[in-house]
C-alpha cells in the first residue's frame, strides 16, 4: 500500500458493533465482564481502549513497524523509552535537540543514576568514543530541533547493532511521511504526535513504535503501570489528523522550500538553517533518508542581536508567536526564551543555539501571504 493511501486506512476498520467508518470515541474507564476474568480482552481502560488501540496500529503502519503505543505526550513517550534501563547505564544523546528532552534526562533521570552524554551526531563516529560496557542506549533527533542538523541513522544503526545497543530515533520533525527509521535499522522511532501526526494544534500526544515483541512487552508494561496514557478523544483527534499526513506535509515541504529560499535571498537575513539547501553539511544525508525536507528552518538576522530579532518575532501578523511545530497553521519561535529555555545558556551557546535564533514552523497556508508577512516583519 502507498503512503498516502496507508495515512488514511492505517489502523481504522469498521467499528464490530455498528459499522461506523470512523473508530468511535471509546469514552469509557472499564469494561463489564460476564464473570470473574470473562471479558471481551478489555478489563481497564488504562491498560485498553479500542481508539486507542486504532491509533496505535496506525502509528505502527505508518512507520512499517509491528507495535506502536500512545502516550499522554511526547516527553511521556520520552520518559518511557529511559524507564527500561537501570541505575548505573549510559546514554548518548545528540547535543542538538528539544530542550525538554534534556531536561527530563538532566533534571529528572541523571538523579535516578542514569547517566547521559551529549555529542555532536553530524558524523555518526563521533559517538565511538563514549561507548563503555555501561552504554545501553543511543537517543538521537534528526532533522534536530532547531538547528536542522542531520544525523545518518544508517550509520548510527550500525554501531548500535556492533556494540549491542538501543537506537531510539525522534522523527517528530520529518514525520513518518518523510523519514522511516525503522527501516534504516532503528529499535524504537518515538513521535511528539501534537506535531504533523495531529496537525491541527489541538492535542498533545506521543507515540512509540517498536519492531521487537519483547520490547514491545517492556515498553507496554511501563505503559500501563506508570500510566501516561492519552484520552480516547485525543487517540481520535490524532487519528483524524493522520488521514492527512500526506497532503500536508507535501504542502509543508512545498512551501518550506520557497521560504527558506526567500530567506536566504532576503538581504537582512544572516544564515538560513534548511536542510533541502545543497550546501547544507547533512543535505547527501537527508536526501537519502527523507522523502522530502519538511516545513521547519531556522534563521538569523545580519543584525545579529536579541533586540532585531525580539522586533521580527513580535511583527507577523500570518505566523503566529507561539511554542510547538507542526500544526497547518505557520508559527514563529524563538528557541533561546521559548522551546529550549531550559537548557543552560553556554551549553546552548556551545552548540551553535544562538540568542537571536527565529525558529519557524512553516504552515500549509497560501505561500504569498506566508512571504509577504515575512517580508513586512524583516523589513
Ligand atoms: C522534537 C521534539 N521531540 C519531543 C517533543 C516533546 O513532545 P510533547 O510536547 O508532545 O511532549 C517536542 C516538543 O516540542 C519536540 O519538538
Amino acid at each position: 500500500m502507498k503512503a498516502g493511501t496507508k495515512c488514511i486506512h492505517a489502523g481504522v476498520e469498521p467499528d464490530p458493533s455498528t459499522g461506523a467508518i470512523m473508530t468511535p470515541i471509546y469514552q469509557t474507564s472499564t469494561y463489564v465482564q460476564e464473570a470473574p476474568g470473562k471479558h471481551k480482552g478489555y478489563e481497564y481502560a488504562r491498560s485498553q481502549n479500542p481508539t486507542r488501540f486504532a491509533l496505535e496500529r496506525a502509528v505502527a503502519e505508518l512507520e512499517n513497524g509491528k507495535f506502536g503505543l500512545a502516550f499522554s505526550s511526547g516527553v511521556a513517550a520520552t520518559d518511557a523509552v529511559i524507564k527500561l534501563l537501570q541505575p548505573g547505564d549510559e546514554v548518548i544523546a545528540a547535543n542538538d535537540m528539544y530542550g525538554g528532552t534534556y531536561r527530563l534526562f538532566t533534571k529528572v533521570f541523571e538523579k535516578f543514576g542514569i547517566k547521559f552524554h551529549y555529542v555532536n551526531m553530524q558524523d555518526a563516529a563521533n559517538i565511538k568514543p563514549l561507548i563503555n560496557s555501561n552504554t545501553k542506549l543511543i537517543w538521537t533527533e534528526t532533522p534536530t530541533n532547531p538547528l536542522m542538523n542531520i544525523t545518518d541513522i544508517e550509520a548510527l544503526s550500525d554501531i548500535a547493532k556492533e556494540h549491542k545497543l538501543l537506537l531510539c530515533v525522534d522523527n517528530t520533525f520529518a514525520s513518518p511521511y518523510l523519514q522511516n527509521p525503522l527501516d534504516l535499522g532503528a529499535d524504537i522511532v518515538m513521535h511528539s504526535a501534537t506535531k504533523y501526526l495531529g496537525g491541527h494544534s489541538d492535542v498533545i500526544q506521543g507515540c512509540l513504535v517498536m519492531n521487537d515483541e519483547i520490547l514491545r512487552d517492556q515498553l507496554y508494561f511501563i505503559q500501563k503501570s506508570c500510566g501516561a496514557v492519552p484520552g480516547p478523544q485525543d487517540c481520535f483527534l490524532v487519528l483524524r489528523g493522520i488521514k492527512t499526513l500526506h497532503i500536508r506535509m507535501q504542502r509543508h515541504c512545498e512551501n518550506g522550500e520557497k521560504i527558506a529560499h526567500f530567506l536566504r535571498n532576503h538581504p537582512k537575513v544572516g544564515k538560513v538553517f534548511w536542510c533541502g539547501f545543497e550546501d547544507h553539511p547533512g543535505y547527501a544525508v537527508a536526501k537519502k533518508q527523507m522523502k522530502g525536507f519538511g516545513g521547519m528552518m531556522s534563521f538569523e538576522l545580519k543584525d545579529d542581536n536579541v533586540e532585531a530579532a525580539t522586533k521580527v518575532l513580535s511583527s507577523t501578523k500570518v505566523f503566529a508567536l507561539a511554542e510547538s511545530l507542526g500544526g497547518v497553521e505557520s508559527l514563529i519561535n524563538h528557541p533561546a526564551s521559548m522551546t529550549h529555555a531550559s537548557i543552560p545558556r553556554e551549553e546552548r551557546i556551545k552548540n551553535g543555539l544562538s540568542d537571536s535564533l527565529i525558529r519557524l514552523s512553516v504552515g500549509i497556508e497560501d505561500i504569498e501571504d506566508l512571504i509577504e508577512d515575512l517580508n513586512q516583519a524583516i523589513g
